[in-house]
This record gives structure tokens, sequence and C-alpha cells, in this order.
């Protein structure tokens, strides 16, 4: 196979770089001011999202160069070849086919669809069976409490479904175990009885070690309680890639779910890893979920680029992280449902393309996956915003607004709403000396002191942002908005020529770990290692006695 094209390497690499040099001077407010449908213009609608990029420090010029780049990197081509099950997961052979989890139909993949099919099925079943209280424990209690035990993409998608949905919660509750900290276990099974709680241990690899950690305390607690070992699988399920592991476990394989190596972990939320989502929000909403998303991928594969939300995202991250200096990006969402989303967006966008050598095994010297950080307004206008607006560092923020509220707290909800919007708002605009100034003055101060303080009060503005609006935020909007950030993380690493789908950076951390575990137990231990590491060691040591 022929090597990828470097990004630098691209023809109209350069032409980029000539625009952001001439924007970097340029003015987001006289953008608008020059042109009345700006913001008409820069506006995208798919899959009942709507995204404003107008708020950037983009020309149309700048954006026609940019996506001749996407038409140099052949995105188009690298769509399809995610869509037609090319093995786009280099480094392991595989494709990548999470799409396939919420398709309506095979798209060319019948047998893979097949075992789709069968497991919605199996979901839908156990989803129902349990919310119509016919699931009963060892003591023939009915279960009220699921307790799923994962971490990464076996946790953080169905924790944030769940949390987003809430509105649409059903009388069973959900609950989230991942940490290796014990405490997390202990605090959650604290308000919990065994004999109502079923157990769903996601783990792609059933070999996770805090999953498992986790998961035989949980049984424990089950034995303890007085369940026998036979009427366990009453309280357990599994949803993995490795059956056998789970069967080991003490699972069988009725009350084991598949999930297959075509889904990434991070992109796993589709498959059964959703089932708690599937059992909190009921199984018409979860099939709701799946539609969103698979309406915004046929809005991804099918769209031109000029007007593919997804790509466009992308760009904006390419200009920003390549050509303007950014190295992180700000995802802020202006409803309390979406407190998650943060945390589910960075490992999926940091564990795909916090990458530094190319497809083809090459070192990049560019910069790729950024730092993406965030949480909900307003409570980061009471933290972090300072930075945003006055900082040093350039940080382009996705605000996420949905247009409506499902408290019915209609009014209270406006004033998020004109919170959002002037936040966006102010950080394009910022205020100049003199109306700092000026402000002062009205407020009463002498102008001495208002000169004094008016540098303090300078906001550079010209601080981009995008405003990503639904009418609600509902099973299908939010099934949109997960997928509208699976697609656009994947565009970037084609950008980049970095592999997505693999995340071999996180072994060596648990390798090491299993040297120290074991050297923490020893106590003449043979194995010497960094005089930090050993003084910490030792530190540890001394606090057991
Ligand atoms: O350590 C990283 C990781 O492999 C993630 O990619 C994954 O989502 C998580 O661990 C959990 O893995 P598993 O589902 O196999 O337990």
């Amino acid at each position: 196979m022929t090597p990828r094209t470097l990004l630098p390497d691209l023809q109209a690499y350069s032409e980029v770089k000539t625009h952001a040099a001439t924007l970097k001077q340029a003015s987001i407010e006289r953008f608008f001011e020059a042109d009345d449908s700006r913001a008409e213009t820069c506006t995208l609608e798919a899959a009942g999202l709507q995204l404003d990029y107008s708020k950037h420090l983009l020309s149309h010029d700048a954006l026609a160069s940019l996506l001749k780049l996407a038409t140099q990197a052949e995105l188009q081509q690298r769509i399809a070849d995610l869509f037609s099950g090319k093995p786009v997961n280099n480094t392991e052979d595989r494709p990548a086919l999470h799409m396939l989890l919420r398709a309506s139909s095979s798209g060319g993949h019948k047998e893979k669809f097949k075992d789709v099919v069968a497991t919605r099925a199996r979901m839908q079943a156990i989803a129902q069976r349990l919310n119509r209280g016919e699931h009963t424990g060892y003591s023939g209690t009915v279960i009220t409490d699921v307790v799923n035990i994962g971490i990464g993409g076996s946790d953080l998608g169905p924790r944030l479904v769940t949390s987003a949905l809430k509105p649409f919660q059903g009388d069973i509750r959900c609950h989230y175990v991942a940490n290796a900290d014990p405490a997390d276990l202990q605090d959650t099974l604290l308000h919990l009885s065994p004999a109502s709680t079923l157990f769903i241990i996601c783990s792609k690899s059933f070999r996770t070690e805090e999953t498992l950690e986790n998961s035989l305390e949980a049984r424990a607690w089950m034995l303890t309680a007085g369940a026998k070992a036979t009427e366990l699988e009453k309280h357990f399920l599994a949803i993995t890639t490795n059956l056998q592991a789970a069967e080991e476990f003490g699972i069988p394989s009725s009350h084991c779910l598949p999930l297959w190596d075509w889904v990434g972990g991070r992109y796993s939320v589709w498959s059964a890893i959703g089932l708690s989502c599937a059992i909190a929000v009921g199984w018409e909403r979860f099939a709701e979920f799946l539609a969103g998303a698979a309406s915004m991928d046929q809005h991804f594969r099918t769209s031109a680029p000029s007007d593919n939300m997804p790509l466009l995202m992308s760009l904006l991250e390419l200009w920003y992280c390549n050509f303007l200096g950014a190295k992180n990006h700000v995802v802020l969402p202006y409803d309390h449902s979406l407190e998650r989303l943060p945390n589910f967006l960075q490992q999926l966008t940091m564990e795909s393309n916090g990458k530094r050598v190319s497809v083809d095994g090459e070192s990049l010297d560019y910069t790729t996956g950024p730092v993406l950080w965030g949480s909900t307004g307003t409570l980061g206008q009471h933290s972090f915003h300072q930075l945003l607006h006055q900082g040093q560092l350039l940080c382009p923020v996705d605000f996420v607004l949905p247009l409506t509220t499902h408290t019915g707290m209609a009014h209270q909800h406006l004033n998020l709403v004109a919170n959002c919007l002037a936040q966006s708002r102010t950080l394009m605009l910022g205020r100049s000396l003199q109306a700092a100034t000026d402000a002062l003055l009205q407020r009463g101060l002498g102008i001495e002191k208002a000169e004094k303080l008016a540098p303090h009060l300078v906001m550079p503005g010209n601080r981009p942002s995008s405003v990503i609006t639904m009418e609600s935020l509902n099973p299908a909007t939010l099934g949109a908005l997960l997928a509208l950030y699976e697609h656009r993380t994947f565009c970037s690493a084609q950008f980049w020529t970095i592999n997505p789908f693999d995340q071999w950076g996180v072994e060596l951390g648990k390798e090491i770990s299993v040297g120290i575990a074991q050297k923490l137990q020893e106590s003449d231990s043979k194995i010497t290692m960094d005089g930090a590491t050993e003084r910490l060691i030792q530190r540890w040591k001394n606090a057991q006695k």
C-alpha cells in the first residue's frame, strides 16, 4: 500500500497556512458587519441538530481551502472505507463498524448484522422483563437496581446516556461502578439490597483489572448476603467478546451478551454495553437513541464535504490546532443532563487521536488530538471561564444547547439560554480599553481610578465558538450528538493520518502496575525500580505498619 500523504505535504496546506497568517489579524465581528447573511450561511442542519459555526476566525475563502484539504486527503473515500468495513483499524487489522450497531439494515454486512439484530432482541427482552418486574433474584424479590461494572468505554457511554436521559427514566435505577478504588463499589452498594440488585459486567476484553476486581467483590457481597452460588446467575449478566473468560468467572453463556472485535470500547454504547441504558429508559427510547445516531451516520456518509457537519467540525479542529496553534478544545453543554458529556468526549477524542505516529508508523511533528475539557454551563462560568475570556490560551469552544427544558421551568431555562448565548457572544466581542473605562466611569469611579482599573477589564475578544442546538434533548438528538462527535473524531484522524481505533498507549502503564503491585506485597523484592518509585513504595509500606 502506498503510504498516506502527511498533512503538511497536501497541496492545499500552504494555501491554508497563508489564510491563517492573514486571518490572525482579522476580526470575527467585522465578518458579520461585512456579510449580513453570515449567520445563515455558516449554519448546518443534520439529524435534528443545528451547527452555527459563524463565530469563527474563518473566512469563506479559508474554508474553501480547508475543503481542498479534505479532497486531497481523500476524506470521502476514507468515509466510504469506514462504512464498507475495510480494516481501518490497521494496527489490529479490524474494521470499525460501530455504525452497524445502530443501523436498520445490513449495509452489506449481512452476517454481522444478523448477530446485531439477534443481540438487540435479547437486550430488548431483558430490558422489558426487568421493567415489567418479572426478573427476580435469589429470594424471589423483584430486581429494582442495576449496577453496571465497567470502565472506559464500558462505563462512560452508558453512564452519560443514562444520566442525559434521566427525564425518560423508568422504575429501575441504574448505577455505575468503574474505579479501582474500592470506595466506588462500596459507596454504591451502601444503599442497595443484594436481593433486588442485578450486576451487569461490561468488559469487551473481560481482562480489565478494575472491572474484574469489582465484579469479584460484588459476587462476594451477594454470597455474604445469603445467595447460593447456584443462584448467582440471577444477579449477573456479562457483556463481552470473551465469552470463555466470562464463563470461567461463573457467568453461563446464557447470561452473556456478545460484543465483537469490530466495535471499539469507546464506540460501544450502541451495543449490548448500552444495556443498562435500555433498562433505565426502556427499549423504545433506546431504539430512538440508536435511530438518532443512524440518522447522523446517513448524513455523514452521503453529504457533500461543505454540508457535512462532522467533517466541518473536524476542519475547524484542524484549522485551530494545525494552523492557529490551539492545543485544546472546550465543550460546554448548557444542560444539566449533559454534565457527563465532556468526560465521555475525553475518552472518545483523546484515546482515539492522542497519537504520535502515522498509520504507516512515521513519527509526526504536527499537533494531533488536542486536550478536550469542559463542564456544564453555567457552572464553568463561575470557575474557568475567566481563562476563556482573558487567559493567554487559544480555546475554541463548542456550546451545546437544547432549546427547551424537560423541567417545565421555562423561565429559569430562559436564563440558562441567555447565559449560553451571552458567553458565545462575549467571547467574540470582548471589551476594548475605552469601553472598559466608560463602564467604570458609569459605575461612578473617578477618571484616575477608572483608567487605572480599566486594563484589568479589557477582554481581547475574537475568541471562536460554535453553537450546537437542538429542539430538545431526547434519545434521538442525544444519539445524533454522540455520533456527530464520533465522526468528527474519525475525520480529524484522517487529516492527521493516524489510526483512531487503537489505544496502545494505555498498555505499558497497566504492565508496570502489575510489577509494582508485586513489589508492594513482597518484603524483600528483588525487582529494582527508579529512585522515586522505590521511595514512594517504601513510603506506602511505612503507612501500612
Ligand atoms: O485501558 C483502556 C481500555 O482498553 C479502553 O479502551 C476500554 O474502553 C477500557 O479499557 C475498558 O476495556 P474493557 O471493556 O475491555 O474492560
